[in-house]
């Protein structure tokens, strides 16, 4: 039976527009999942003043982003936009969908897991410092980590899989520079990376491969 601290607890996050499950892994561990709040699929500044201002910053403040608009971020990066279908706000070739998104925060790092649009809690460490080369990846409260799985695409050579893997995660890397640019957030997307450390701390599969990484905050005052 839950303690009246913990169901206390439970409540604030609820009430804060999280929902926390902790189911059992096969082997034993427990998992987080993170429900996040629906994506709000409307409003944002017009298309072509986004444009206008869709750039890379490298100037990052330290405050977190609200689980609001961390769904909003996600669903505009990667979420379902026909449920009928299952197709997302990116396209990819075939429809493979072969790109994993993965966020390292403060908090560890998570799987984006559209279907229900939720966070799979995957390491409990904070590995951002590990997701770049470049200081200000410590410091931001998001980087976002773009790892294709070469395993989902069917056909064709390693040069293939990675020229789709690439396309792939740039499509959505351009749905956070709009994002971003339409909430006043900073964002850089970034090839600076050491893939073998990062895929090792991942705990990746040899078939799924780092392509880009993004970082996301707030703008430094
Ligand atoms: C594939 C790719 C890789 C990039 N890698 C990095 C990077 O590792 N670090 C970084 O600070 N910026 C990186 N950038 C951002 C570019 O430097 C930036 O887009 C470019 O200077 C143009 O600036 P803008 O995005 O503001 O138009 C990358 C951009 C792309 C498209």
């Amino acid at each position: 039976m839950r303690s009246k601290t913990s169901m206390a607890l439970l409540s604030l996050l609820l009430l804060a527009g999280w929902a926390l499950i902790w189911p059992e892994t096969s082997s034993g561990q427990e998992t987080a999942v993170i429900k996040l709040p629906p994506p709000q699929q409307e409003g944002g500044k017009p298309l072509m003043e986004c444009l206008k201002l869709r750039q890379s910053q490298r100037e990052f403040s330290p405050d977190k982003l609200s689980p609001r608009v961390l769904s909003n971020l996600l669903w505009a990066a990667y979420g379902i936009n026909r449920p009928d279908s299952g197709k997302r706000t990116a396209p990819s070739a075939v429809n493979w969908q072969n790109i994993d998104l993965y966020l390292a925060t403060a908090d560890g790092l998570f799987l984006y897991e559209a279907r229900d649009h939720s966070l799979i809690q995957v390491l409990k460490e904070d590995i951002r410092g590990l997701t770049g080369t470049q200081d200000f990846v410590k410091i931001a409260p998001v980087n976002l980590v773009y790892v294709g799985d070469y395993a989902r695409i069917p056909r064709g050579s390693d040069e293939d899989k990675r020229f789709y893997s690439g396309a792939h995660a740039a499509f959505i890397s351009q749905n956070v520079y709009l994002f971003c640019a339409s909430e006043g957030l900073a964002t850089v997307v970034r090839a600076l990376i050491n893939r073998e450390e990062l895929a090792r701390v991942m705990k990746l599969r040899p078939e799924q491969k780092i392509m880009l990484a993004q970082t996301v905050g707030y703008p430094k005052k």
